[in-house]
């Protein structure tokens, strides 16, 4: 459910016209509520509710807008991170270090460093090389650093392969045969503190079976752990539960997923860790952008839309679904293509969709934007990067400005040898 309505048949976000915003801040701009965003934070919470240790670490790569993760910490979310850029986001949107987990195939040393001094919770060991030189470096600076290791239960999630994480040839996580060797190897090193296990199979799941399958093969080597001597007090559940892009598409409730959790992890006696990204800010944002032009087709005309792939990349990377809706539908429908202005034929949102009729000066929205929308965007073709807005009741507020092609040649230098 989400707070993105027509009343006397006009788009609003809770109470405010989107032609407000647009009128305001122009377009293309994301749209997010607060409403939606608390809604679904408090949803996912409910459906762990019966679970005896949880903690929920949002995933900040699916919206690091500081505002958004203001309205998660709220809610007692702390964050999975994976660079350092996205620790110092959680820390200045006032989440504490201990709520944080730092995930990430590729920590440099600087960024471990980074989390041993500001106290991170939990670091999710990629691979045994990481856990010695993190053991090193907590070590020399008098720490212990907790961490889990993040193994590969070789399950296919049956989602994009672009997004599918938990297969033995995708680069994430150990063997989960490998798993005791690297414990027996790690756990004795001073300055480490090998407390447990994580996994994560991948994003947009549409089928709780085979994170039940992973689920399962974790908790029977958490038994076998515990038979060699390890202490083990926590298990990273991760991230991946889908969200409804398509109306007409349900993905499993958070509280599906959390009854077959309940099911299958019943006497692991751990606190059990989630990482939920899309779930929670998915349907909280809307792409708002403003046609250009009407363009006949041979086929079918082409919408041209001022928001393009650089804004909203999905389509683009992942041939993502992104419903398309007038703010002012005129009742009539059409088939049309949607697409940007980027000079690429993969800069284009839908082909031979049935659509509200738009004309040239409409706006419209693509909805489902709020994960891995703005945090993607880019300035190619220098167009301006994309800003955020959040709406709360009858008021918003700017949470990340449009930043200009101006600023960004700014930033540039031609060198002397070169004027
Ligand atoms: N935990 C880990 C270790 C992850 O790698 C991810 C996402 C999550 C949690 C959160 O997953 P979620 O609950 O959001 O599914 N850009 C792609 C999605 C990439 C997901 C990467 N990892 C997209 O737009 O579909």
């Amino acid at each position: 459910m989400d707070h993105f309505t027509y009343r006397d048949g006009q788009l609003h976000a809770e109470d405010v016209p989107m032609a407000a915003i647009a009128e305001a801040v122009g377009t293309p701009v994301y749209i997010y509520s607060r409403a939606t965003l608390e809604r679904h934070a408090q949803v996912f919470k409910s459906a762990l509710a019966g679970l005896p240790r949880t903690h929920v670490a949002f995933a900040i790569k699916a919206n690091p807008n500081l505002a958004v993760l203001k309205v998660l910490a709220r809610q007692g979310f702390g964050a999975d991170v994976v660079s350092g850029g996205e620790i110092a986001r959680a820390l200045a949107a006032g989440m504490r270090a201990e709520d944080i987990v730092f995930s990430g195939v590729g920590k440099t040393r600087a960024e471990l460093q980074y989390a041993l001094d500001v106290g991170i919770g939990q670091f999710n060991l990629e691979l045994e090389e990481e856990g010695a030189v993190l053991a090193q470096l907590a070590a020399a600076c008098g720490k212990t650093a907790s961490a889990v290791l993040r193994v590969n239960p070789d399950v296919d999630a049956g989602t994009h392969a672009k997004i599918s994480t938990g297969k033995s040839e995708n680069k994430f996580g150990v063997p989960i045969s490998d798993a005791m060797g690297i414990f027996a190897r790690l756990s004795g090193l001073p300055g480490l503190n090998l407390r447990g296990v994580a996994l994560h199979i991948g994003s947009q799941l549409f089928d709780l079976a085979p994170l039940e399958a992973a689920y399962a093969r974790v908790g029977a080597l958490v038994a076998e752990l515990r038979a060699a001597g390890h202490v083990i007090d926590r298990v990273d559940l991760g991230g991946g539960l889908g969200v409804p892009y398509e109306r007409d598409k349900v993905p499993p409730s958070p509280a599906d997923y959390g009854a077959m959790v309940e099911r299958v992890t019943q006497g692991w006696d751990v606190t059990l860790m989630f990482e939920p990204g899309r779930v929670i800010v998915g349907n909280a944002g809307v792409l708002l952008t403003r046609v250009i032009w009407v363009k006949p087709g041979v086929l079918r005309p082409y919408v041209i839309v001022d928001a393009a792939m650089n804004d909203l990349a999905r389509p683009a990377m992942y041939d993502a679904y992104h419903d398309f809706e007038a703010v002012n539908p005129s009742g009539t429908r059409v088939v049309a293509n949607i697409a940007g202005p980027v000079c690429e034929t993969g800069d284009t949102f839908a082909m031979g969709r049935e659509i509200d009729a738009v004309q040239s000066g409409d706006l419209a929205i693509f909805r489902t934007a709020g994960a891995y929308g703005a945090t993607m965007a880019s300035t190619y073709n220098s167009r301006a990067l994309v800003p955020e807005v959040m709406v709360d009741g009858d008021k918003f507020a700017v949470v990340a400005e449009r930043v200009l092609p101006e600023t960004l040649i700014a930033a540039e230098h031609v060198p002397d040898w070169l004027k």
